[in-house]
């Protein structure tokens, strides 16, 4: 009979996996940093390098490419070759994606507090950066479209739909998004101009929420939730839906960045009418996602990774609800340059794409070391770290945020202004610290995680102390 090492190159998803949990400390870390800069700004030492403004762009791409994009490469790569029953197409090129995605990485965290930066919001780094994504992104498409394409099941499980939209998708994004005109090798100017620009970035950055930090998240619901509640999908049909409709309505929603800005009135209520389209496929997804435990619902109480998984859909659920009630330019007029986006960002964030990230390196990691999961008990403990972290978080910021925005709008009778500036930032001061302790919080429990299963791999094979092995070819 053949291993699963034999059959598949777990290699790479045991190398990205295992850098998952290593960028989502480091990114994490840098997160707790800025939010104590933000209630103590001490702590910014008047060093330049580590300067609020520096740090933030190093917090976001460490969040969102390091972390999120080594679980989702680690994941596609775990699910196409079991969906699909055939090894990683491409040989050395899955490894070559790994090292050029942490050159990428480390090269992101050299330059960022350097001070070079494109000055684009998720997409800062300069252009020669650019050119190695590019290089690094259309190697991953080849690996993944190529074991596709060899597979020896003929039908395509639905996860690789959505791990597909977002190569693809995230390809265009940062191509079209990413033009620019060098003029030394560490600066360039963006290849459009004005309002265009502005048009261009808020495409890029909508569908990099859409496609980067949802589509392959999406990938990874449709795979790992059926495993760890042991229940098929609760509907193929509406997974498909989803599939579709997401996609096409993503696209769209960009504008409701730019609301009340120079972008044209029509343009910004197209955005808004496609976000508000966007609740649908959304709450589908979510609803096929929490009800494929429909008749399983007894091991939530019995099984932490599965609460994780579900806990983040459910977290899924409430931010693209949010999503588009902040959308409609009434409600924008109001959240608009406050916390309370910042409150959204995060229940995507943290609720959605770190938990299911986390639930998801708990389910692979065991079985591509072939060994069984260390600690049950700290994995409650890491339940209820981060779950009190996020609720800590985005309530601190969701108060702060309508308050600030109520304080800045309020006018006297005679049309002045109530609140000076200031007095809305030492209003916001409790909040930024209820919110330092709630980043703290979700940060001791990924130590937590990361402790377990530094034990788990470390520690003995289950065959040694008597326990069968988690099947490992699934
Ligand atoms: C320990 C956990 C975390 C803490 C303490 C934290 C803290 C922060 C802080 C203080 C900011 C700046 C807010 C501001 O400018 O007012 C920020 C921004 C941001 N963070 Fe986090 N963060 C954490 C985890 C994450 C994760 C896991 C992700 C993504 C997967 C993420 C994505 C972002 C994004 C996208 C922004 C920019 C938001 C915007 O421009 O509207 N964060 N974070
Ligand atoms: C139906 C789905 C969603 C809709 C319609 C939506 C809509 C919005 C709106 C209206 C804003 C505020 C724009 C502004 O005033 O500047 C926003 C900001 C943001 N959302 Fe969402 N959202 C959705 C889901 C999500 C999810 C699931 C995540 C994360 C995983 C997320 C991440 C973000 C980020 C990072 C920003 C801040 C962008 C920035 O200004 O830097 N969103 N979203």
């Amino acid at each position: 009979m053949q291993t699963s090492a034999e059959t598949y190159n777990d290699t790479v998803v045991r190398q990205f996996a295992i850098m998952t949990i290593v960028w989502g400390i480091v990114g994490m870390s840098v997160g707790v940093l800025i939010a104590a800069q933000l209630a103590w700004p001490v702590l910014n030492f008047d060093v330049p390098w580590l300067t609020f403004g520096r740090l933030r762009p190093l917090h976001t791409n460490a969040v969102i490419f390091a972390f999120g994009g080594s679980a989702l490469f680690a994941s596609s790569y775990y699910v196409v070759q079991r969906t699909c029953h055939v090894r990683l197409f491409g040989g050395l090129l899955a490894g070559f994606t790994f090292w050029g995605w942490q050159a990428v990485i480390v090269l992101a965290a050299v330059t960022l507090p350097l001070g070079i930066t494109s000055s684009k919001e998720y997409a800062e780094l300069e252009w020669p950066i650019d050119i190695l994504i590019t290089v690094v992104w259309v190697s991953y498409a080849v690996v993944f479209f190529g074991t596709l394409a060899k597979r020896r099941i003929a039908h395509i499980y639905v996860a690789n739909w959505f791990f597909g939209a977002f190569i693809i998708a995230v390809a265009m994004l940062h191509l079209v998004n990413s033009a620019a005109v060098p003029v030394s090798f560490w600066k360039s100017y963006s290849a459009y101009a004005g309002v265009q620009d502005a048009m261009v970035q808020w495409w890029y950055g909508h569908n990099a929420v859409g496609f980067f930090l949802t589509a392959g998240f999406l990938g990874m619901l449709y795979y790992f939730i059926p495993k760890q509640a042991g229940r098929p999908v609760y509907s193929y049909r509406l997974s498909v839906v989803h599939f579709w409709a997401l996609v096409f309505t993503y696209i769209w929603a960009g504008p409701h960045h730019l609301h009340y800005t120079a972008l044209p009135d029509w343009a910004q209520s197209l955005g808004m009418v496609f976000s508000l389209i966007l609740l649908a496929p959304s709450w589908g997804g979510m609803i096929n996602g929490i009800m494929t435990l429909s008749g399983a619902w007894e091991k939530l109480r019995t099984d932490p990774v599965l609460r994780l998984l579900i806990v983040s859909v459910s977290f899924y659920g409430m931010s693209t609800f949010e999503g588009p009630m902040m959308a409609i330019k009434t409600v924008n007029a109001l959240s608009h340059y406050t916390d309370w986006t910042i409150g959204h960002v995060h229940s995507g964030a943290l609720g959605w794409v770190a938990l299911i990230s986390l639930g998801t390196m708990y389910y692979m990691i065991p079985r591509l070391f072939g060994r069984e999961l260390y600690s049950l008990k700290l994995v409650e403990v890491h339940f209820w770290t981060s779950t009190i972290g996020i609720v800590l978080y985005i309530t601190a910021m969701w108060v702060s945020g309508i308050m600030q925005g109520l304080m800045w709008r309020a006018a006297n009778t005679d049309g002045t202004l109530t609140y000076s500036f200031v007095e809305s930032v030492q209003a916001m001061h409790p909040f930024y610290v209820i919110r330092f302790g709630g980043g703290l919080l979700f940060l001791v429990g990924v130590l937590v995680m990361a402790y377990n299963l530094w034990k788990t791999v470390v520690g003995a094979q289950p065959a040694e102390i008597g326990i069968p092995a988690p099947a490992a070819a699934h």
